[in-house]
């Protein structure tokens, strides 16, 4: 395999778009991502979208995104893994540069989900669980969830609290992300203040419904040397695993075992533990995921994610900082562009753009995109060269 490095990034905001159309908005993040890249070639493009089917009435992505930006005859290639699509998206255009396919592999990944009605919305998520044996019967995931948070509470004594330092903590990394669609400072009071959708989470638990877009171009190392490219952000390892996507099929549903089995082949993959990494963008889509998926990458031990948030460890000057960007709750989660973003916020940390935001030496990354309640999931571990 050849080694592989971004060589270019590039996001919408993410919010309420409610002036620009899909392809508008997943063409915006390619010309941005091309125009940090400093070059215009792309042999293959990888398109990351759950369900624009559903939420815009358009399918064929993959194509009529490569027409629009202007590069109708190259190989394109839409991926779907529910949540965790635009982090299939990476892994391919990676394997597509790796495999010596192509030597520049754009990945874009994009979601306009504010085109339906809240229900309309909530219902095309649902379409992520297991269609005849959860959402038929009426749960949703703030629902699935909320019974995580619960068996958590029951058994480990994780507190209502705790989970709101989640939010809290994130809110105010997302109050300094210029691309975030919530980029206010919040209280725990401002959580539980806030309306009930499934207990024990509120509003101020949740990631919200969001339209946005993120790309990445990829190429070997050694173009990006021939570029000129300075630090070089490489990918060293990717993982990714399944589980059922029916929670009660599972074990353990305090356990996220597609997420510790992603980690521990990225982590193989790249020759690293977890104490190797600086820190982490995770996939927060509701507080008391951020929580269990802490766990499951082995950066605390089960039933220890509560507490450590509480002691500051997660934070941005703590010793394990994580969602430095704001975190789906706080940026958003536009689904399939969530894993690709997740990317640009670690490569802007890599780079030391990141600002106000900026965490301190940073070298080695890890992002977590995770599909439905953890049916899916794929992890990057990014180094600077
Ligand atoms: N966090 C903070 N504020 C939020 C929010 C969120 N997650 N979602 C909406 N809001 C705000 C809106 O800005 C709006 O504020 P305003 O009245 O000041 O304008 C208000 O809350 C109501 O917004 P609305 O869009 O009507 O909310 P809703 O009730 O339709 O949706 C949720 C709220 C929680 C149900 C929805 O955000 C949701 O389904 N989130 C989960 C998404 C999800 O499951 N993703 C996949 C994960 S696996």
């Amino acid at each position: 395999m050849r080694d592989v490095a971004i060589i270019g990034i590039g996001m919408t905001k993410f919010g309420e778009l409610w002036e620009k159309s899909l392809r508008d908005i997943a063409v915006e993040a390619a010309l941005k991502c091309m125009k940090d890249a400093g070059t215009k070639r792309i042999d293959s493009i990888t398109i990351g979208c759950m369900s624009s089917g559903l939420f815009n009435g358009q399918e064929h992505l993959a194509s009529m995104i490569s027409d629009y930006l202007g590069n109708k005859h190259t190989p394109a290639t839409r991926v779907e893994s529910a949540c965790a699509s635009g982090g299939l998206a990476v892994r391919t255009a990676f394997m597509e540069v790796a495999s010596g396919m192509s030597e520049y592999a754009l990945a874009i990944g994009v979601e306009k989900m504010n085109d339906v009605s809240g229900d309309k919305a909530t219902e095309a998520l649902a379409t992520a669980a297991d269609g005849d044996y959860e959402a038929f019967h009426g749960i949703n995931f703030p629902g699935l969830y909320a019974l995580m948070a619960k068996a958590h509470m029951h058994k480990y004594g994780t507190t209502r609290d705790q989970l709101s330092q989640v939010a809290v903590k994130n809110h105010h990394n997302g109050s300094l992300n210029p691309h975030a669609q919530f980029p206010m400072e919040i209280t725990k009071n401002t959580v539980t203040g806030s309306a009930r959708v499934a207990d024990p989470l509120y509003l101020f638990d949740c990631s919200p419904v969001t339209d946005g877009g993120a790309a990445v171009l990829l190429t070997t190392v050694e173009e990006a040397r021939k570029l000129g490219k300075q630090p070089i952000v490489v990918i060293s390892g990717i993982g990714v695993a399944t589980d059922t996507i029916q929670l009660c099929q599972r074990k353990d549903i305090l356990t996220l075992e597609a997420v510790k089995l992603a980690g521990e082949r990225a982590l193989k993959m790249a020759g690293k533990t977890i104490r190797d990494i600086d820190f982490a963008e995770v996939h927060d889509c509701f507080t008391i995921a951020e929580i269990m998926v802490m766990e499951a990458l082995g950066i605390v031990e089960p039933g220890q994610g509560g507490p450590a948030t509480e002691s500051g460890l997660t934070a941005l000057d703590g010793k394990f900082p994580i969602n430095p960007s704001g975190g789906l709750k706080s940026k958003g989660h536009p689904v399939g562009a969530t894993g690709v973003a997740q990317i640009c916020e670690a490569v802007t940390q890599l780079r030391g753009e990141a600002g106000k935001r900026q965490i301190n030496n940073a070298k080695t990354a890890l992002t977590q995109n995770m599909g439905g309640s953890g049916g899916s999931c794929v992890i990057h571990i990014l180094e600077v060269k």
